[in-house]
């Protein structure tokens, strides 16, 4: 259902921070994202949002570029438990200050945004550490690896009148925006079923991925889980199955590990109105250039209704194109929506540096984070205890431009 209140709601919200107005806080289970967010105490006018990187390993690497690229930004320091690799990475992106863990980064010189791109099972203290220290906070998913987690950070975002938002960033593609349009066109009719998958052969380069509280659905599932959700609206139940299919694995640098979390994973989400959708996602699936398969042009998610079918071209965190099929055009499917934009996956950080210069909010809710959360959570109970499991979060519908 489109909520035709929203666009106006989005210009009231962006409208009232402007005007340094304080919006309600509520609890997270039961109102909208914007709501969620706190006030104008937390946008930054006349001058660059002073932002922080912690965490300078692999995905650093992508997120710098953008970071530095960004009118908006201006990199003040980084961190990393690692030392060499906060040195190493202010050298290469000219940050002025480097420091070899969070207490001394919060020490260290002012900032307002911290950038959290360090091991999943490292998130929440990390991002709670930011908060009550009233940074705002750009998280990689998850935000926390418990709902109770992600709903503490929300509060604690709110209470301490700052900013939170985390990875991925699917909604915001123009190709999550096409299927989003068509599905609330009725061009699918009565919209059934959607399928999503994502796999590759896995990380080689830390252990974390397969440590405790690691897992494919943290890393991967967690893209498809957003769009998914995005497109069909919050979950209601989820049941899922896990399992390990390499129990052993090779680190760079540390030999040969234990894998304790899942490496294959499926999950099934009532979307109400007897509404489904499937994701699958492990670390042993075989394709061709592996992790940065960008190129990657294969359908990876489909939705299907009653009177059309459409499937995602390439991953949701690098689309290019949806191939449609309807029953108005004869059903033979035809490609929309094959203009990247400016779209990134890569450029959340940056985005929520725009935000808070600016007031114009991204598509990605922290709402939707935490309910996604939630589903991960949701699923690794499921397979505990072989029962369904019962979700209570919820978010806004995702609002289109
Ligand atoms: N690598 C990718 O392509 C990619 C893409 C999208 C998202 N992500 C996500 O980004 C996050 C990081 O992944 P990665 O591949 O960069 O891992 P990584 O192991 O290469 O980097 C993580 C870095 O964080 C540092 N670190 C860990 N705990 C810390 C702490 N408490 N304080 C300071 N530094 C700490 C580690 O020393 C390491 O250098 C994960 O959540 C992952 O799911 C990764």
């Amino acid at each position: 259902m489109i909520d035709p209140d929203i666009s106006l709601r989005r210009d009231f919200i962006k409208n009232t921070l402007a005007a340094g107005v304080a919006i309600a806080v509520l609890p997270t289970d039961n109102i909208s994202s914007a709501e969620t967010q706190p006030d104008a105490a937390g946008l930054i006018q006349g001058r660059k949002v002073r932002v922080a990187v912690i965490g300078c390993g692999n995905v650093s690497g992508s997120y710098f570029p953008t970071l530095a690229a960004s009118p908006h930004v201006e990199l003040v320091a980084c961190c990393d438990i690692v030392p060499e690799r906060a040195e190493k990475a202010a050298k290469k992106h000219k940050v002025p200050a480097f420091f070899p863990n969070i207490d001394a980064l919060l020490a260290g010189p002012e900032f307002d945004l911290l950038v959290n791109l360090t091991d999943i099972q490292q998130h929440h203290q990390v991002n709670h550490k930011a908060l009550s220290a009233s940074r705002h906070v750009w998280s990689e998913k998850p935000l926390g690896i418990t709902h109770a987690q992600a709903r503490e950070l929300v509060e604690l975002a709110a209470t301490r009148k700052v900013q939170l938002l985390g990875s991925p960033t699917v909604v915001a593609s123009p190709q999550f925006a096409f299927m989003a349009r068509t599905i609330r066109e009725g061009k699918l009719g009565k919209v059934a079923a959607a399928h999503a998958s994502y796999g590759h052969l896995g990380p080689s380069w830390s252990s974390f991925f397969y440590d405790k509280d690691g897992g494919t659905l943290f890393d991967l599932g967690v893209y498809s889980i957003s769009t998914l959700t995005g497109l069909l609206g919050p979950a209601k139940a989820v049941v899922a199955m896990t399992g390990i299919v390499t129990p052993t694995r090779e680190i760079q640098g540390k030999g040969r590990i234990q894998v304790a979390a899942e490496d294959n994973a499926m999950v099934i989400l009532d979307h109400g109105d007897g509404v489904l959708s499937h994701i699958q996602s492990g670390f042993n699936y075989f394709s061709a250039r592996e992790h940065e398969d960008t190129e990657s042009t294969h359908h990876t998610l489909s939705v299907v209704g009653t009177k059309g079918s459409m499937h995602l071209a390439g991953y949701d965190w690098g689309p290019h194109g949806v191939d449609l099929a309807t029953a108005e055009s004869g059903g033979r499917l035809q490609r929309f929506a094959a203009e990247p934009g400016d779209y990134q996956w890569q450029y959340g950080a940056a985005k929520m540096a725009e935000f808070l210069a600016t007031g114009v909010r991204p598509r990605f809710t922290v709402a939707h984070a935490a309910h996604v959360a939630e589903i991960i959570a949701g699923a690794h109970q499921s397979q505990a205890t072989g029962m369904r499991i019962a979700l209570t979060s919820t978010f806004d519908q995702v609002v289109l431009d």
